[in-house]
């Protein structure tokens, strides 16, 4: 039987990706290595959102095509967003035998089956239907906890400095039925947590015989099938989130009052820029609302720093807008210029390096305190938290998390505990990152 081994980069989706490509491959007769060495087929699952998430993967390509030279029988393949957007110039540097696109992974088996030498194979077709909704992935988390479900692809929005849409193509929900059995299947197995997975999952929407499901509809039906099988989701659009999701969240315990709602810039110039069809205004009416519901709803972001044009002004308003929600956590980047992207072909990236760094490391000195100071305000209260497995530190102590994604860490008082139960934790103390807890 030959071994399939696959490294993933870039988002949960990707994550979710490879595990729908173990299932087709399985399918298709092909067993899982986690040993680099071991795999008759090498694959990267790449990521192309930024410039330096792709050189990395590059030296990955180098170190495989090592491999290869070692190993002439291997296969060496690069599927996902790098595939479909580099297309076949990826072939030229006779590196890899497969370039594979996001939405050609049920071709795999027979592009696999047609690769020989100075024969490449190549399929990166973007489709309008493919949903993967009959394919139930093969998971590959450690713990039996969390299962990533993906509810639907690509993305409709034409945010001017990302590259998603080129690489994922059109926005497609999947049928509703399909994710709810889905997440009744994990739950059968063991699991006690599902997130669902989309690039806008507020844009969801199925037109099925008895009437439309939108997002808010699916979260209530998946958050129905068990009280104790936590539903989280990501991403979040501040322009599409809606009342009606707000207020599902709120109606239902088990739906983890964690929001990630990527901001990108505080200043409305660089939104309007960006294309994000919101402005700061709005955004902060979305999230007084949101606490309006769930007054400890945690609220995460993402930040892009020297997008095309930030003045000074600009980068204040990035960080007064900070300030002013208070964000508990955050992904904090240099803007990168992609290729074929609005802005690329509009704006000149024109924000140089050092201003680019020293305003993205303001941004991320403030989130620092931010956070911590986040984490304080939760010292003294108690937790429900869902145990994910050892604490990485010390084997006495046991981590997991809140309902609001916060990961604590606390003395398991000498019962192992196992993964995939709920305990009660009271704060003693934090850092940044992490709440130390104790069992109550
Ligand atoms: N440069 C820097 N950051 C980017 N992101 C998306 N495109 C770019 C880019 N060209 C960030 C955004 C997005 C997150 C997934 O990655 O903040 O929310
Ligand atoms: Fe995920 Fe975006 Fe990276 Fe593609 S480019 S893997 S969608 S983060």
């Amino acid at each position: 039987m030959k071994k399939i081994y696959i490294e993933t980069y870039g988002c949960q989706m990707n994550v979710n990706d490879t595990e729908v490509i173990f299932a087709i491959l399985a399918e298709a007769g092909y067993a899982r290595t986690e040993v680099m060495q071991e795999g008759d087929v090498i694959l990267a699952n790449t990521c192309s959102i930024r410039d330096n998430a792709e050189q990395r993967i590059w030296g990955r390509i180098e170190v495989f095509a090592a491999e290869k030279r070692r190993r002439p029988g291997v296969v060496v393949g690069i599927v996902g967003c790098m595939a479909e957007r580099l297309k076949d110039s990826l072939l030229d540097s006779h590196k890899v035998d497969l370039v594979a696109g996001p939405d050609a992974y049920r071709s795999l088996p027979r592009l696999l089956q047609d690769i020989a030498p100075d024969r490449p194979q190549i399929n990166v077709l973007l489709s309008h239907e493919e949903t993967y909704a009959d394919i139930r992935p093969v998971r590959i988390d450690k713990n039996g906890v969390s299962a990533f479900i993906s509810i639907m692809r690509g993305c409709n929005n034409v945010c001017s400095y990302c590259v998603v849409p080129y690489t994922r193509g059109a926005e497609r929900s999947r049928d509703p039925q399909t994710i709810v059995d889905e997440a009744r299947d994990v739950y059968a197995k063991g699991y006690k947590e599902v997130t669902l997975l989309g690039q806008n999952v507020d844009s969801y929407f199925w037109k099925a015989a008895d009437g439309p499901v939108d997002f808010a509809e699916l979260l209530a039906r998946v958050a129905a099938i068990a009280p104790d099988l936590r539903v989280r989701f990501s991403t979040s659009h501040p322009k599409d989130i809606s009342d009606a999701v707000i207020e599902t969240m709120g109606r239902y315990d088990n739906i983890c009052k964690g929001i990630h709602l990527p901001v990108q810039s505080g200043s409305d110039r660089m939104l309007e820029k960006m294309r994000r069809r919101y402005t700061r205004a709005w955004y902060l009416d979305r999230v007084r609302k949101i606490r309006s519901v769930m007054p400890d709803c945690v609220i995460t972001t993402d930040v892009i720093a020297g997008f095309c044009s930030e003045t000074e002004d600009d980068h204040r308003d990035t960080l007064s807008l900070m300030r002013e929600v208070g964000y508990d956590a955050a992904f904090m980047f240099a803007y990168s210029e992609r290729p074929g992207t609005l802005a690329a072909r509009n704006y000149p990236d024109d924000v140089p390096p050092e201003v680019k760094n020293r305003r993205l490391t303001e941004i991320i000195e403030l989130q620092n305190t931010l956070s911590l100071e986040s984490n304080r305000r939760d010292i003294g209260r108690s937790f429900e938290v869902l145990v994910e497995g050892p604490s990485k530190r010390n084997p006495d102590e046991a981590c997991g998390r809140t309902s609001g994604g916060k990961m604590c860490v606390f003395p398991t008082g000498g019962t192992p505990l196992k993964p995939g139960e709920y305990v009660s934790v009271r704060v003693l103390d934090c850092t940044q990152a992490t709440l130390l807890c104790e069992r109550v």
